[in-house]
């Protein structure tokens, strides 16, 4: 891990199964980076309290859920740590730390909060308020350059340079200011043309069996204007062709299928059988990974320990280094831990 030069950090709340838009908006980019930097992926469980604290029972088995998923998507654990945010307690204590650093004004303003408070129909509690100083926090404990997100994460990047920038500027060079990395690939729609979402019962599961899929699929929402196959189809803002873009390697095939669909001279039913076939092709080796990871709790234990001892050693080191610089330094002359 020592002889790459550039530090990644990333995460995921592990609120529940990953679905195909985890997959190609993130972690087939995620999986493309391990090799080259030093990346840490963390299981952002603390996180998964600022919505969901009324639900204790869900965060352990969608973890490890999580964790199969990241694990069957090609995150390697022998390349990258996989770090559970909740075992190093670092993270909650260097959030407070930051916390200083950053005005109750700031974090009000924040859109996702906005959003989420107007999503989930809940109230702004301490936790929700200042999550965005706990991402701070994630980042800046490892001193990540690099942090690819998707675009709705960018405020909470922001966040996590601001305060990098006011510790530094009071406390001394500390923090690299982190970058956000943004995918290259565009959100993927889910099966009814709203943005995929779980909970929206529009998400194509990386857990979902090959017939699963092809049900989900057969049922997605196309051109709304169409009404009879001859009648010509839109093939722009049609889910059902951005799915292909994305997963039929044959280009000539879905060139050859957008051109008869907006001549009326394919039906929907033909066009969704070959994206069907197309998904379950392209997910074949995840689906092959994820068998054997079933039931292997104790391995799945094994990759967050180590990842979580390796992650927390950085975590150590750079919070000391933080309460040291805030003044804090009597803790550690008294030196209590062995
Ligand atoms: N907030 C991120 C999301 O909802 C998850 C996350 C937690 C994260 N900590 C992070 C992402 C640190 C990047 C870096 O997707």
């Amino acid at each position: 891990m020592t002889t790459k030069p550039v530090r990644v950090l990333t995460g995921h709340r592990p609120t529940g199964p990953r679905h195909i838009g985890h997959l190609v908006g993130t972690l087939t980019s995620w999986a493309a980076l391990q090799s080259e930097h030093e990346c840490i992926f963390l299981l952002a469980d603390l996180h998964v309290l600022t919505t969901d604290y009324q639900h204790p029972d869900r965060i352990r088995t969608n973890t490890l859920e999580v964790l199969t998923d990241w694990l069957a998507a090609g995150i390697d654990p022998e390349q990258a740590a996989i770090a559970l945010q909740s075992a190093i307690p670092e993270h909650s204590q260097l959030a407070l730390l930051l916390g200083m650093l950053v005005s109750d004004a700031r974090l009000r303003r924040m859109p996702t909060l906005k959003e989420a408070v107007k999503e989930l129909n809940i109230k702004t509690s301490l936790g929700l308020l200042t999550y965005p100083v706990l991402q701070a926090a994630d980042i800046l404990l490892y001193k990540a350059i690099l942090v690819p997100v998707g675009e709705d994460q960018l405020p909470h990047i922001e966040v996590a340079r601001e305060i990098a920038r006011r510790f530094n500027l009071f406390y001394g060079q500390t923090f690299p200011e982190p970058e956000a990395l943004l995918s290259s690939v565009p959100r993927l729609p889910g099966t009814d043309n709203r943005s995929m979402h779980t909970s929206y019962g529009n998400a194509i599961l990386l857990r979902d069996s090959p017939e699963e899929t092809t049900r989900k699929i057969m049922g997605m929402y196309t051109d709304p204007a169409r009404i009879h196959a001859n009648d010509p189809g839109h093939v722009e803002g049609n889910p059902v062709f951005t799915y292909l873009d994305q997963f039929d390697p044959d280009e000539a095939e879905v060139a050859d299928l957008k051109a008869r669909y907006r001549a009326g001279k394919v039906g929907d039913v033909e066009v969704k059988m070959r994206l069907a076939a197309a998904l379950n092709e392209y997910l074949c080796p995840l689906r092959e990974r994820r068998t054997k990871l079933a039931g292997q709790t104790g391995y799945l234990m094994d990759v967050l320990r180590d990842g979580s001892l390796k992650a927390g050693e950085i975590a150590r080191q750079t919070f000391n280094e933080a309460r040291q610089a805030m003044g804090l330094i009597l803790a550690k002359e008294l030196d209590l831990k062995p």
